[in-house]
């Protein structure tokens, strides 16, 4: 495992929903050997049960309106910025960064994906595993560049797809996974950061 010296590297968490991964995330950082820092949750739903998490937990929240794209990702920079923000977990955030954005943040904003990247980019990804009969399926840590689902894979991790799985089961089983697999992937990036 990785040692960091020094000062906690400031972190953000965007999210949509649910946020089982912000919370596992959120765990992690609490460990003694994670050395970074979750100083804020930015989201686009304002009952997202991830918001309540944070809310609960003392996170500071972001709330922002993507009605109008260009005003919401100014506001976030800036309040990335205020809040000395070093890079970005996207979990299940259901909005589509622009370039200009992930320009600004360039290799600091990474995604969780659940599927075994390149296969199934975009939604539906268990459906289309399952209607394909794919033996395995899983989720993939990437970086966030402008084209969907296609940065540079931080770390995979493959999950059995069984004759009787409906989307719903593969997404149980898939999710039990990405939950672990996303601070894993943090803890490998975080001292290139
Ligand atoms: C996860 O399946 C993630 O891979 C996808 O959106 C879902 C978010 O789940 N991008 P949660 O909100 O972290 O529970």
């Amino acid at each position: 495992m990785v040692k960091l010296i020094g000062k906690k590297i400031s972190f953000a968490v965007f999210i949509s929903g649910r946020g089982s991964n912000l919370k596992s995330i959120y765990k992690f950082s609490k460990k003694k050997s994670s050395n970074f820092d979750l100083k804020l949750v930015v989201s686009n739903k304002k009952n997202a049960k991830g918001v309540l998490f944070a809310k609960k937990n003392k996170i500071k929240v972001k709330l922002v309106n993507f009605k109008k794209k260009n005003e919401a990702e100014r506001d976030i920079l800036f309040c990335l910025r205020k809040n000395n923000i070093r890079f970005v977990c996207l979990a299940g955030f259901m909005k589509i960064l622009s370039n200009n954005f992930i320009k600004k943040f360039k290799n600091k904003i990474i995604n969780i994906h659940p599927s075994l990247l390149p296969k199934y980019k975009g939604l539906n990804t268990h459906r289309r595993a399952i209607e394909n009969k794919e033996k395995f399926s899983g989720c993939t840590v990437h970086f966030v560049t402008d084209k969907l689902d296609s940065g540079k894979i931080i770390m995979q991790k493959k999950v059995k797809v069984f004759k009787s799985d409906t989307p719903k089961k593969l997404a149980k089983r898939i999710l039990l996974e990405e939950n672990k697999l996303y601070p894993k992937a943090i803890l490998k990036i975080i001292s290139k950061i």
